[in-house]
C-alpha cells in the first residue's frame, strides 16, 4: 500500500506586531522550559517521535534578542527564526524597508510572503509578491506563501479558486527546484484571529486542491514534496484533529503562538501525530484522474496534437461530472454566454484584422464551437440546479437571464416572468401529471393561468428583493474581482 510521502511537519508561530525584544527573550526561556519537560516525558515513554521543524517569526526589532536567547538556551537548530515580510528590492533609498539580505545575514530561515494582513494594510500587487518570493529564495531562505479566501468569497462559492489564483500568480515564474523550497500556508481570511475554523472536510479538500494545483504546474514529485500548512485560529484544542487530515504538513499559528505554553502544546500535538500520519495510505489528492486531464487540457504550452487529445479525453472521460461542474461554475462566475460569444467574435475579428486576412467562415465556425460548449455548460448547469447546488436558481433560463449584462431592467423582469413560469410549469407537470395529459396542452393552460395571475409583476418576489441584485455578484462583468477576464 502506498504511504504518505515523508514531508517533515512544520509549525510556524507568527507573532505579528507583538512582543518587544525583552518579551521575545522571555518567551524563549519559557518555551524551552516547557519543551524540555515534554522531551523528558516522551523519552521516558519510549514513543517514537518525528519532531516537527519549528519556526518563529518575531517582529524585526525582536529578531536579534530572540536569536541570542536561542543560542544561550542551546536551542539553536531546534527552532528556526524568520521574518513576517521583506522588501522586494535589494537595497537603496527605501525608508523603513528591510531587505532579504539583512534577514538572511541575521540567520533567518523563513519569510512570510503575502500574509492577508499585509495584503490588506499594505496593498501590493501579485507581481510584487512574486518578486518577494524570488528575493527570499535568492538569499537562501524559504518563502512561506500565504493564500486564502475571504468570507464573502467563500459564500459566493469562489473560495479555493481565489486561493489558487494567488498561488498561481506567486509561483508562475518558478522552477521545480525553487518550488520544493516554497511552503504554502492556506489561511482562509475569515478564520484568522476569529476563533472560527472551517469544517475539517473543507480544510482537507482545500489542501488537496492546492496539491493538485502544484501537481498540474510542476508535476507529481514536486507536489509530493511541497509542504502545505493550515493557518487560522489554530489552538492546542483543535491542533490534534486538524493535523490528522490528509495533505496537511503543519500550521501557521498567530494568536496562540504568543503564549509559549500554547505554542509548545501545538508543536507537541503535531509531533505526537506524526507516527500515525505517515502510516496512512497516500492521499488521493493529486491522483484524481479527472482533474489531471482538465489541467492538461488547460495548459497553453501543450502541442496542438496533445491538446486535441486532452480535449477529447476531457469530453469523453468517464468522470465528466467534475469537469462539467467546473465548466458551469466558470460560466456562472463570469458573464453569461451572450457576453462570451460577443467577446469571442470580437477577438476573432481583431485577430483576422491584425493578420490582414478577410473573415469568411471564421465567425460561423467560432459560433459553432461556442454553441457546442454552451450545450455542455447548459447540461452541467441543469445538474447543478437539480442538485440544489446553486442557491436561489430554479432554471437554466433564469440563470442565463440573470447573468446576461446586455438586458435592461425591464427586459430582465419580463424574461424572468417567462422563465419562472415555464420552470414552475415543468415542475407542476412532473408533480401532477398522471399520464393522461400531454405536456403541450398542460403547458398552454398552465402558462396562461400563471401569467395572468402574475400580471402585476411589481409584486413578484424578485421585484421586492431587487432584481438588479445580480449586479453585486462577484462574477458580474466589469466588477472588481470578476473572473471574467
Ligand atoms: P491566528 O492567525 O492563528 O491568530 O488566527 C493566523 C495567522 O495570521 O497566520
Amino acid at each position: 500500500m502506498p504511504v504518505r510521502p515523508r514531508r517533515k511537519p512544520l509549525v510556524v508561530g507568527n507573532w505579528k506586531m507583538n512582543l518587544n525584544h525583552r518579551e521575545a527573550a522571555q518567551w524563549m526561556v519559557d518555551y524551552s522550559g516547557m519543551n524540555d519537560a515534554w522531551e523528558a516525558r516522551m523519552a521516558a515513554s519510549g514513543q517514537p517521535l518525528d519532531r516537527p521543524e519549528i519556526g518563529i517569526l518575531p517582529p524585526f526589532t525582536s529578531l536579534q534578542s530572540f536569536i541570542e536567547t536561542l543560542d544561550e538556551r542551546g536551542m539553536k537548530g531546534r527552532l528556526n527564526v524568520g521574518a513576517q515580510t521583506v522588501s522586494d528590492i535589494a537595497a537603496g533609498a527605501y525608508t523603513g524597508d528591510i531587505s532579504a539580505d539583512m534577514l538572511s545575514a541575521l540567520g533567518c530561515r523563513y519569510v512570510l510572503v503575502g500574509h492577508s494582513e499585509q495584503r490588506r494594510y499594505h496593498p501590493e500587487d501579485d507581481d510584487t509578491f512574486a518578486t518577494k518570493m524570488r528575493v527570499v529564495l535568492d538569499n537562501g531562505m524559504r518563502p512561506i506563501l500565504c493564500i486564502g479566501e475571504t468570507r464573502t468569497g467563500r459564500e459566493h462559492g469562489i473560495g479555493i479558486d481565489y486561493a489558487l489564483r494567488q498561488l498561481g500568480e506567486a509561483v508562475s515564474q518558478m522552477s521545480c527546484e525553487d518550488m520544493t523550497r516554497v511552503v504554502v500556508a492556506y489561511e482562509p481570511v475569515w478564520s484568522i484571529g476569529t476563533g472560527n475554523v472551517p469544517d475539517l472536510n473543507v480544510i482537507e479538500s482545500a489542501l488537496a486542491d492546492i496539491r493538485d494545483f502544484i501537481n498540474a504546474g510542476f508535476g507529481a514529485d514536486i507536489a509530493a514534496a511541497v509542504r502545505i500548512l493550515y493557518g487560522g485560529s489554530v489552538k492546542p484544542e483543535n491542533a490534534a484533529s486538524i493535523i490528522r487530515l490528509n495533505d496537511i504538513d503543519g500550521f501557521l499559528v498567530g494568536g496562540a503562538s504568543l503564549d509559549p505554553c500554547s505554542f509548545a502544546k501545538i508543536c507537541h500535538r503535531t509531533a505526537e501525530s506524526s507516527v500515525t500520519r505517515h502510516q496512512r495510505p497516500a492521499s488521493r489528492g493529486f491522483q484524481r484522474k479527472g482533474r489531471m486531464k482538465l489541467s492538461e487540457f488547460q495548459n497553453p504550452e501543450l502541442p496542438e496534437s496533445r491538446r486535441a487529445l486532452a480535449a477529447q479525453v476531457a469530453r469523453d472521460f468517464p468522470d465528466t461530472l467534475s469537469w462539467r461542474l467546473s465548466l458551469a461554475l466558470a460560466a456562472y462566475r463570469t458573464a453569461g454566454f451572450s457576453w462570451l460569444e460577443v467577446r469571442a467574435v470580437q477577438d476573432l475579428i481583431e485577430a483576422a484584422d491584425a493578420a490582414g486576412s478577410a473573415l469568411e467562415e471564421g465567425p460561423d465556425m467560432l459560433r459553432d464551437i461556442i454553441w457546442d460548449s454552451r450545450r455542455q455548460i447548459i447540461e452541467a448547469m441543469m445538474l447543478l440546479i437539480d442538485r440544489d447546488a446553486v442557491q436561489g436558481v430554479y432554471s437554466v433560463d433564469q440563470w442565463l437571464v440573470e447573468s446576461d449584462p446586455r438586458l435592461t431592467h425591464d427586459e430582465r423582469c419580463a424574461r424572468l416572468v417567462q422563465t419562472y413560469a415555464s420552470s414552475t410549469c415543468m415542475r407542476a407537470y412532473r408533480f401532477m401529471n398522471h399520464g393522461d395529459e400531454d405536456y403541450e396542452t398542460f403547458c398552454r393552460d398552465f402558462m396562461e393561468g400563471y401569467l395572468s395571475c402574475d400580471a402585476n409583476t411589481d409584486n413578484r418576489r424578485w421585484r421586492r428583493r431587487g432584481i438588479d441584485r445580480y449586479k453585486s455578484r462577484p462574477w458580474f462583468p466589469g466588477r472588481e474581482g470578476s473572473s471574467a477576464e
